[in-house]
């Protein structure tokens, strides 16, 4: 059996070097370059971090360092669905602590990881600003407010269950 992880990293790869050929030698096109292979390959295969260095003419670790700097830039594959547990202070107050527990119960992963079927990456984010909702999970670009374990489970019900 072919080994699929290395398969998608192989095809991942030959997607970022089409990519970073449009900007060789183009120190200052780091971050933009970065974002954009973000956008289409979904992340930034840590296989590419010397492909970028070389295309513009920077070392690895220059590379690495940035995207390691940047939050917004991710080297793992991610889930279809983001999902955000608030841990702000009127979050945590109010049971965030108990609801992110839920959370990472219903989905089976740890803070910074993916479901193995890729449906959903879970993290943790300081104040949303929406306090008055505490506590929040945001899911993609949906706030989920007054959260509590009924809602939890609501949320990831899956059809059928
Ligand atoms: S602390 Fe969670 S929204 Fe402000």
């Amino acid at each position: 059996m072919a080994d699929k992880s290395k398969a998608v990293a192989e095809v991942d790869l030959a997607q970022v070097k089409q990519i970073v050929d449009e900007y060789s030698q183009q120190r200052w096109a780091l971050i933009p370059l970065a974002q954009k292979i973000q956008n289409e390959v979904g992340y930034i295969p840590p296989q590419s971090v010397p492909v970028i260095a070389k295309t513009l003419g920077l070392f690895p670790s220059q590379v690495q360092g940035v995207i390691s700097f940047y939050e917004q830039l991710y080297t793992k594959p991610r889930g279809r669905h983001v999902v955000r547990v608030c841990r702000g202070t009127a979050c945590h107050v109010r049971g965030g602590k108990t609801i992110l527990k839920l959370v990472k119960q219903h989905l089976g992963v740890e803070e910074g990881e993916t479901t193995p079927d890729m449906e959903y990456t879970l993290e943790t984010v300081a104040c949303i600003g929406v306090c008055a909702l505490a506590p929040n999970v945001v899911v993609d670009d949906r706030v989920h407010g007054r959260m509590n374990p009924k809602k939890v489970e609501q949320l990831f019900r899956k059809n059928g269950d």
